[in-house]
């Protein structure tokens, strides 16, 4: 901050808006890079792959394979931006539910690392698949532990909305169905190369992580015993969640490390077990920031409403998932705020409320700057940037001091893209 204004990787907020507009995204690079880092200290032994998921920006995806990262993909179309980046094909796997055979055959004629499949029938298709393309498929089986983890966020936010193993899931296969697949599974077209447990995002209790960590280690031994091979690879998730209310508390990294490292330390001395850590939100949540303009501020029967230029159709986390994102006018950050007030953009519905309580300075006017921060993961991409029609908002990275437009903003005749006019009408 300097002179009350927000700076991100060295700049003015003013600045960086003053060139590039609002509603814009602004991402920290330094912060992605410091983030990746900090992962690769902490666990030497692990691989870091990027999931796409949380960002598909590609300045970002680029930015985190000239990093070293790895990438975890979930359609064809993150398979297509891999590529189209650079990543190396055995440097990317694929998870998700449900895969269409063209997205699968696009992936075993890649030849990316793994496929992680979900289901018995999903491993049927791939080795079909693999038949008809003359390819062999390398497969990752992901699993739907037994048991799953019992709390999620660390303080306020405890809800379990983000969990995707133990009990019933659509994700995975459950363990106790692995035994049946030594006898199901097509040696001659599958490679089982190892083995993807993904229980939930968003998790800031170490316990619950380092549990996660021993049910995979166990996993993998399970499914060595039978395959009767040793598994190439073991993806452990990851889960890293980021703090967003004020009594949660960020992960401690050191602890952490050393905690996983020790689970999988019979697999990593053995040289050559790949273990794969894949991670969006942490590597880039809190790297970003969604900066909106003030277009109007008002009071009605008691409670105060700054109006943006950006809603939830271009940041719909606050609404979609319940989650508080912390909010400030960020041009103005040293003024006196002893009053509250609901932050929400244009949209004519009531759920657009980007933030039910940002502090206002005294001094706030129409034009100030509102950021809504922790957002540079699941963002512009989850949001439904449709919805009102309004142009879609720019994204930039600020790297070494400068800024890179990452994205344009939309402009009115992009929203004619892909449609056409009832016939006759103009
Ligand atoms: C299989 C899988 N891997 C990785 C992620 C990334 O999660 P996060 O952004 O919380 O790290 C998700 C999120 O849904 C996921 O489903």
């Amino acid at each position: 901050m300097k002179d009350g204004v927000l700076e991100i990787g060295g700049l003015p907020v003013t600045q960086i808006t003053g060139e590039y507009g609002t509603p814009l995204y602004i991402y920290d690079g330094g912060m992605v890079e410091e983030r990746y880092k900090r992962l690769r200290e902490v666990l030497p032994s692990f691989e870091v792959f990027y999931s796409m998921k949380a960002n598909p920006s590609l300045a970002l995806i680029g930015l985190l394979r000239e990093l070293g990262a790895g990438s975890e993909i979930a359609s064809g179309g993150e398979l297509f931006l891999a590529k189209e980046v650079g990543y190396d094909p055995l440097d990317i796997v694929f998870a998700g539910p449900g895969k269409s055979d063209s997205e699968l055959e696009d992936a075993i004629m890649s030849g990316i690392f793994a496929i992680n499949v979900e289901s018995m029938r999903e491993l049927e298709r791939v080795a079909h698949l693999a038949r008809l393309v003359g390819i062999p498929a390398r497969v990752a089986l992901r699993v739907n532990t037994a048991k799953g983890l019992t709390k999620t966020g660390g303080g306020s936010a405890g809800p379990l909305h983000e969990r995707m193993a133990g009990g019933p899931s659509k994700f995975g296969i459950d363990e106790e169905k692995l035994e049946r697949l030594a006898a199901s599974w097509d040696k001659r077209t599958i490679e089982i190369v190892g083995i993807h447990v993904y229980t939930a995002s968003q998790i800031l209790h170490i316990d619950e992580i380092v549990e996660n960590a021993r049910r995979t280690a166990s996993v993998a031994r399970r499914v060595e015993e039978v395959t009767g091979a040793p598994v190439a690879a073991i993806d452990f998730g990851g889960g890293f969640g980021v703090p967003h209310y004020e009594d949660e508390n960020p992960l401690d990294m050191v602890e952490l490390g050393a905690r996983i490292e020790e689970i999988f330390e019979s697999f990593s001395k053995r040289g050559d077990t790949r273990l794969i850590v894949e991670l969006g939100r942490y590597l880039v949540s809190e790297c970003g920031i969604f900066v909106t303009r003030v277009l109007e501020l008002k009071e009605s029967r008691g409670d105060r409403f700054v109006i943006t230029d950006g809603g939830i159709n271009q940041f719909v986390r606050p609404a979609l998932m319940k989650v508080n994102h912390e909010a400030r006018v960020v041009n103005k950050l040293d003024s006196p705020a002893e009053t509250t007030a609901k932050a929400g953009g244009p949209l004519c519905t009531p759920i657009d409320i980007t933030s039910s309580e940002i502090r206002v300075p005294d001094d706030i006017a129409l034009d100030d700057l509102v950021g809504i921060f922790n957002a540079g993961a699941y963002g512009y991409s989850m949001s439904p940037q449709l919805f009102l029609s309004h142009p879609t908002p720019g994204e930039v990275l600020v790297l070494d001091g400068k800024i890179i437009q990452a994205r344009k903003r939309g402009r009115f005749k992009d929203l004619l893209l892909n449609q056409e006019p009832l016939p006759g009408s103009f």
